[in-house]
C-alpha cells in the first residue's frame, strides 16, 4: 500500500487512473448488455408462446382443449405436432375448423403472420415437432425439377395427379391440386401429412428431394402448356368448350343468313 501512495504523485498517475476508470465502465457496459441482449433473445420467444397460448384460448381451445392435449371425439392432441403443423393448418386457412365433414376445407386465413407464428411458438413450446422450413429449404430456384418430377411421380401422383393437379379419394376426401399452395407450405404438408396424406419425413424423401418436388410443382404452376387452363379441368373440357363457343357461332350465323334471306 505505501508502495502505490508513494507514485500517487507521479505525472502519470492521473493517466492511469482514468485508463483503469475507462476500463472498468466498458467491462460493466459490456457485461450489461450482453446479459440483456440474451435476455431479449429469450423474452421473445417466451413472448410469443404467451401471446399464442392467448389467442389458443379464443379460437381453438373449444375443439383441442385448453392445454392442447385434444377432446375425444372431437379434435386430436397438439403435443408434439411442431410449429410447421400449425403453420401449415392455420396458414391454409383449415384451422380452426368450421364445418365438420369429412376433410378440413382450406379457406382463407383468418389471422395474420404474426399471429400464426405466435400460435406456432405456443403448439412447439409444448413439445418437440417438425419446425417450420427455412426460406433456402423451400426455395424452387435452388431445387431440380426433373428429379423433383420423379420423387412425384412415385410418392404424391396417386393421390395428388401427375402434375398436381388434384384427385378425389374414397369417403367424399379430395387430394387438392398444389399449383397454387406456397412452396413453405408444400414443405409442411410433407413433413406433417395433414388428414388422409401420409407423413413424409427426411428418411423417405430427403430436403434436398423435397424442395425438388417443390421445384417441379412450381415449374407446372408457371402456365399450361396446353393453353387456357379452364379451371384445370383438362384437354377434354377445352375441347368441350371448343365445340360449345364454334358450334354455337356456327348455328347462330346459319340461323342469321336464313332469317336474311326469307
Ligand atoms: C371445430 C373444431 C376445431 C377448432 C376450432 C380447431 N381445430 Fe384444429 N383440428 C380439429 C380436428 C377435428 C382436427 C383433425 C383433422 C383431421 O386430421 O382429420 C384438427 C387438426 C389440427 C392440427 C393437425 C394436427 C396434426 O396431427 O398434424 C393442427 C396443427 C390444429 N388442428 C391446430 C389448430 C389451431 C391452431 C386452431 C385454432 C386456431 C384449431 N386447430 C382450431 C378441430 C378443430
Ligand atoms: C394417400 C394420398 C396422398 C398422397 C400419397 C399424398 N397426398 Fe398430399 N394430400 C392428400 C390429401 C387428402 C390432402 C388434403 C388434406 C387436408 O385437406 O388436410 C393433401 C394435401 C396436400 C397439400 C396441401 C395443399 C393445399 O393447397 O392446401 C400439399 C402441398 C400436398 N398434399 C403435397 C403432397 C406431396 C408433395 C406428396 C408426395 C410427396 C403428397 N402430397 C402425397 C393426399 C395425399
Amino acid at each position: 500500500m505505501n508502495a502505490l501512495a508513494r507514485h500517487r504523485y507521479h505525472r502519470a498517475a492521473p493517466v492511469v487512473l482514468v485508463l483503469l476508470l475507462l476500463a472498468l465502465i466498458t467491462g460493466v457496459a459490456a457485461a450489461v448488455s450482453t446479459a440483456s441482449s440474451a435476455d431479449a433473445a429469450t423474452a421473445t420467444t417466451a413472448e410469443d408462446a404467451a401471446e399464442g397460448q392467448k389467442l389458443f384460448a379464443a379460437n381453438c381451445a373449444s375443439c383441442h382443449g385448453l392445454d392442447a392435449t385434444g377432446t375425444d371425439g372431437v379434435a386430436p392432441s397438439l403435443v408434439g405436432v411442431g410449429a410447421a403443423a400449425v403453420d401449415f393448418q392455420v396458414g391454409t386457412g383449415r384451422m380452426p375448423m368450421q364445418s365438420s365433414g369429412p376433410q378440413a376445407i382450406a379457406k382463407r386465413t383468418q389471422f395474420s403472420e404474426e399471429e400464426i407464428s405466435q400460435l406456432a411458438a405456443y403448439v412447439a413450446s409444448l413439445g418437440a415437432g417438425p419446425a417450420i422450413p427455412t426460406a433456402e429449404q423451400v426455395d424452387p430456384e435452388l431445387g431440380d425439377a426433373a428429379k423433383g418430377m420423379e420423387l412425384f411421380r412415385t410418392n404424391c401422383a396417386m393421390c395428388h395427379g401427375s402434375v398436381g393437379g388434384g384427385g378425389a379419394l374414397t369417403q367424399g376426401k379430395y387430394a387438392p391440386n398444389l399449383w397454387e399452395t406456397t412452396p413453405t407450405h408444400i414443405y409442411e404438408a410433407m413433413l406433417t401429412g395433414p388428414q388422409s396424406m401420409p407423413v413424409f419425413n427426411d428418411a423417405n424423401i430427403t430436403p434436398e428431394g423435397k424442395r425438388d418436388i417443390i421445384a417441379y410443382l412450381k415449374a407446372q404452376d408457371e402456365g399450361s402448356p396446353g393453353g387456357l387452363r379452364l379451371g384445370t379441368i383438362g384437354p377434354v373440357a377445352e375441347g368441350m368448350w371448343g365445340w360449345l363457343v364454334a358450334l354455337g357461332l356456327i348455328i347462330a350465323s346459319t340461323v342469321w343468313i336464313g332469317a336474311r334471306s326469307s
